[in-house]
């Protein structure tokens, strides 16, 4: 397996995961990498590793360049699994490596492994390493995605090692976004941006908008950008950044997820009217059944929406359990600049619906009140109440939308 050249003496010597279908939870129908890259210079580097599995695969990539041995510099921007699994293994090859992380990494690398010996020097934004002729600077980025996490920028190269940001789980044989969008599509490659963004990244928004400022702050000049999975962008690393930015300022689709499950198809009988209404007033609709999708598509789709309609049976009294499984971790993302309802069927004393509603306050989205109840099945008086919720739904949905123009 050969190491890629990315910039003149930069190589990436990451492993491609084609089958993992299942990162934490989080559905991955294309598969991902773990991208990280040696650099050649009076002082070897490798910045980042891999997950422990494909350490073999990162070494038979450093080898097609250089005895790995030779290796004397160990950058560390993020100690989760997927990218310091194999640091161990690194620094049992190489135990005088000199390794930078910052004061949080060597922490987590601490309660990781047994770093007795290990010679860790801690680093804070902006300060600078000098490994031959190039020059590797620092950047913070804590909580994106976990407190330790930092990028580093290789300065001659204008190249911005960014670890999880800009990432997207993609395993493919192209390393570079012009490569991917040649036997792609550009939009397969912003839904995986999108994609990552919402399961990964969606509750530090305000972060990122800050961290994106400060960068530019910096006056870094940027022609690369090598996140740690998926491809790189060499040709518009533009685009992915300023995709983050609107991402982060409440950017998205005119357009209303509707999610829902049902145990009789009752609530699912719901929908025709409610959608028929919504399209009355031109708003398009997008609808998901959860029990046939995976978590992280639906929430892929939340995001890719301005509103949300739910739709759940009441079962004992509270919501049907894959709706109440959605919402819980939902806000556990904690979403913004969206707007929320529900409706649901019941057969005796209802109750979802009215959970649905206090989840939606506890996440302080922007509610339509109140939702839609049906006893049993819905009757042609049901139906009209739904198309009318959906018409009224989607004229609130159209006035918030103009907010974020
Ligand atoms: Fe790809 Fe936060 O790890």
């Amino acid at each position: 397996m050969n190491a890629i050249e990315v910039k003149p003496d930069i190589y990436w010597v990451g492993a491609i995961d084609w089958p993992v279908r299942d990162f934490h939870g989080y559905v991955t129908p294309n598969g991902t990498t773990y991208n990280n890259f040696l650099i050649l210079d009076d002082k070897i580097t490798l910045i980042d590793s891999v997950k422990e599995d494909f350490a073999i695969e990162m070494f038979g990539r450093i080898r097609s360049v250089i005895d790995p041995r030779r290796i004397e510099v160990f950058v560390i921007n993020h100690i989760e699994q997927d990218h310091g699994g194999s640091a161990e293994k690194v620094v049992k090859m190489l135990p005088d490596v000199q390794i930078y992380t910052t004061e949080r990494g060597k922490k987590g690398l601490e309660r990781h492994y047994d770093i007795t010996g290990w010679n860790i020097k801690t680093v804070k934004t902006g300060e600078e390493v000098r490994i031959g002729k190039k020059t590797l600077m620092f950047i913070e980025t804590p909580m994106l995605h976990w407190p330790d996490s930092m990028m580093t920028y290789v300065k001659e190269d204008r190249l911005l090692i960014s670890q999880d940001a800009f990432g997207q789980h993609n395993a493919t044989s192209a390393r570079f976004d012009d490569e991917f969008v040649a036997c792609a599509s550009i939009s397969e490659l912003e839904d995986s941006v999108i994609d990552y963004y919402a399961n990964i990244l969606m509750p530090f928004s305000a972060l990122i908008k800050a961290k994106i400022a400060e960068i530019q702050k910096l006056g870094l000049e940027i022609d690369m950008i090598a996140p740690d999975h998926g491809i790189i962008w060499r040709k518009e690393p533009k685009k992915v950044v300023n995709m983050y930015l609107n991402m982060a300022n409440g950017k998205t689709s005119q357009r209303v997820l509707i999610v829902y499950d049902t145990m009789w198809h009752s609530t699912e009988l719901l929908i025709g009217p409610i959608m028929d209404g919504i399209m009355a007033e031109g708003v398009d609709v997008e609808v998901i059944k959860l029990r046939a999708t995976p978590m992280s598509v639906a929430i892929k789709e939340f995001w890719k929406s301005r509103a949300m309609l739910v739709g759940t049976p009441t079962l004992n009294n509270i919501m049907f359990p894959t709706v109440a499984e959605f919402l819980t971790h939902l806000r556990g993302l904690r979403p913004k600049n969206r707007m929320v309802g529900a409706f649901g069927s019941f057969g005796w004393g209802g109750g979802a619906v009215k959970e649905a509603y206090e989840e939606f306050k506890r996440m302080g989205l922007e509610i339509v009140e109140p939702g839609v109840e049906v006893n049993y099945r819905p009757k042609s008086e049901d139906n009209k109440r739904c198309y009318e919720f959906g018409r009224e739904f989607a004229k609130r949905v159209i006035e918030y939308h103009k907010k974020f123009d």
